[in-house]
């Protein structure tokens, strides 16, 4: 197995063979958590902290169970009503984590770079579960397995990722991902919201969905991220949804057999119709969300690993 990261920052730091043996052993979890006795041993006797700066259902809930059902005892801090409030600062917060020697910290904030600079200060495992508008490494490796299970493999497809491209690290992450993996990306949104240079990255950059959806094997959406907003993006959202929005004249454009993806949480009838997102014949929405516990088992496992082999390595002093 190669994977020799010591923090799962970003897909940017990813080799591809870390990319496969990762989603490789991400299988056995799914086999795993389709089994009666959801339960491994990998993380046990470990500390995982989880900390959410921006709210969070999914990712957080999925961090959580990943943690339980390999072992680990897991603490969700609620950083709404934390010391973070009284005017803390994260380098403060992390320290102070940081002397309760946990082993995995799992952090989303809304500024990007926040993991980073967590990384370099604590002692532990660092997982980004979304850093602003920079990346959301999990994200990009769940929707990974979910594509090279519907399609068989995950190099050579054509990819659409459609929308709110700018304010999006599933973007930013998937776009990283999949360019390594080989396939052909292709962005589709208002210029409004695709930042400028993008074409640069080697992706194709189209401003209409019937073009851009062409041929596709693959239809990812995004959410519009109001809440990063600062000014008038759109237009409306009813004609957000009428130039934007994935319906099924829209989508008929793609391949037959193309797949729907959305990271959640959906806005329906803004840039989804809501029997596209429900029709089992052609979304992998939950499929996802499933994908995801066991991403996140197999990251937090093979993080744990370095972990435990650096830490056999350092002289006993160091580690105080
Ligand atoms: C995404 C996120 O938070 O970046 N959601 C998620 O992790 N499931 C996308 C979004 O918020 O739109």
């Amino acid at each position: 197995m190669t994977f020799t990261q010591r923090h799962l920052l970003g897909i940017e730091h990813l080799h591809p063979t870390e990319i496969t043996t990762l989603l490789d052993l991400a299988e056995d979890y799914v086999r795993l958590n389709r089994s009666a006795a959801k339960h491994s041993d990998a993380l046990a006797g470990l500390t995982q902290i989880n900390m959410f700066f921006e709210n969070s259902t999914r990712t957080q809930a999925s961090f959580e169970l990943a943690g339980m059902r390999l072992g680990a005892d897991v603490m969700n801090m609620g950083m709404a009503s934390s010391s973070v409030k009284k005017g803390e600062t994260l380098i403060d917060t992390a320290l102070t984590l940081n002397a309760m020697q946990p082993d995995l910290l799992v952090v989303r904030h809304p500024s990007s770079g926040a993991a980073d600079l967590l990384a370099q200060k604590v002692k532990c495992a660092v997982l980004n579960a979304g850093d602003g508008k920079h990346e959301h490494p999990t994200q990009a490796l769940l929707d990974a397995l979910t594509i090279r299970r519907a399609k068989g493999r995950l190099h050579r497809l054509s990819i659409a990722i459609c929308g709110d491209i700018a304010h999006s690290r599933v973007a930013r992450s998937n776009m990283l991902l999949l360019g390594k993996m080989e396939n052909r990306v292709r962005l589709i949104g208002p210029p409004t919201l695709l930042p400028s240079g993008i074409s640069e990255f080697g992706v194709e950059v189209f401003h209409d969905m019937h073009e851009g959806l062409k041929d596709v094997d693959v239809v990812m959406m995004l959410r519009l991220q109001k809440e990063r907003m600062d000014g008038g993006f759109i237009p409306s959202e009813r004609e957000y949804y009428h130039r934007y929005g994935l319906d099924a004249e829209k989508l008929a454009q793609a391949k037959e057999d193309a797949i729907v993806m959305h990271p959640g949480p959906m806005n329906r009838g803004v840039e989804i119709d809501g029997d596209i997102a429900d029709d089992i014949n052609r979304s992998v929405i939950q499929e996802q969300v499933e994908m995801g516990v066991a991403v996140r088992m197999a990251a937090m496992d093979l993080l744990a690993r370095n972990l435990k082999a650096h830490r056999s390595a350092q002289p006993a002093s160091v580690l105080v």
